[in-house]
């Protein structure tokens, strides 16, 4: 968990910002297109957001863009997700690598295509010595499913007995959820003009400030992003605690 400042004031910029990317069919439909085209200049976007927290020295952005619910959507649109997917990996990684950006894919990998775990693979590996932007992106990814994985990880070393149930706390917990490593998220933004956490992050969620925006994802520009980061700034954050006045 990112630590509050003295006075209980959010810092100026997340440290972690998280995205839920929604409204690429909305988007589409509005205008007779398929909705892979919605998530084609729904990658537009993810480019713009990208270059920016580089630009405004966000170091670890993580994006919502296939939940373990989105294999219920018809299957020409999980396939061409999926070909989405492999293609950013191939196409993206040199310019996101020149970016300093080392990408992580958060989720389970079983039911995934083998070629597609192979390239997230490649790229994770290709970027691993980059650490301006950590963008992680969640893939086939659900809260609880993570929250699941996590404890069966945790009772298998238990009943290996190579851990004692008692040594079970937060700090130990949160190092076997797939966001090893990375701070708990401070923001939350979501497009689309729905307002719910839709299983994102549920564990890592638990302090973060939530905006939420009508935009929909393909249309998320620049400003809008300052417009949440401008509202951030704004919010005071106790983390459960009282305000604490001004230090003597
Ligand atoms: C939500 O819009 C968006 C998704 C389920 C997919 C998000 C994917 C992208 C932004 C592009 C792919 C990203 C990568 C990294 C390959 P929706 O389809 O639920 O929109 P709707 O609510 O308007 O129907």
């Amino acid at each position: 968990m990112s630590a509050p400042s003295m006075n209980g004031q959010a810092p100026s910029l997340p440290r972690h910002l998280a995205i839920i990317m929604d409204g690429n069919g909305r988007w589409a439909v509005r205008r007779g297109l398929s909705r892979h085209e919605g998530h084609e200049m729904g990658i537009e976007a993810l480019r713009r957001v990208v270059r920016a927290c580089v630009a405004r020295g966000i170091p670890y952005l993580t994006v919502y863009a296939f939940s373990t619910e989105n294999w219920e959507r018809p299957a020409d649109e999980v396939a061409a997700l999926m070909r989405l997917l492999d293609r950013v990996l191939i196409e993206e990684v040199d310019e996101l690598a020149a970016q300093g950006v080392r990408v992580r894919v958060l989720g389970r990998r079983k039911g995934l295509p083998e070629d597609l775990v192979a390239r997230i693979e490649q790229a994770c590996q290709k970027t691993a010595g980059n650490d301006r932007l950590i963008l992680s992106v969640a893939w086939n990814y659900g809260g609880r499913a993570e929250i699941v994985d996590a404890a069966q990880a945790i009772a298998r070393e238990a009943a290996a007995g190579r851990l004692d149930p008692e040594a079970i706390n937060e700090t130990l917990f949160a190092e076997y959820l797939y966001t090893a490593g990375l701070p708990d998220p401070d923001l939350v933004i979501r497009t689309g003009g729905e307002f719910r956490i839709s299983n994102f992050l549920l564990w890592q969620v638990a302090y973060a400030e939530f905006w939420a925006t009508p935009v929909l994802w393909p249309d998320f520009s620049e400003r809008d992003l300052d417009e949440a980061l401008e509202a951030y700034r704004h919010r005071s954050r106790r983390f459960g605690r009282v305000e604490v006045g001004p230090q003597p």
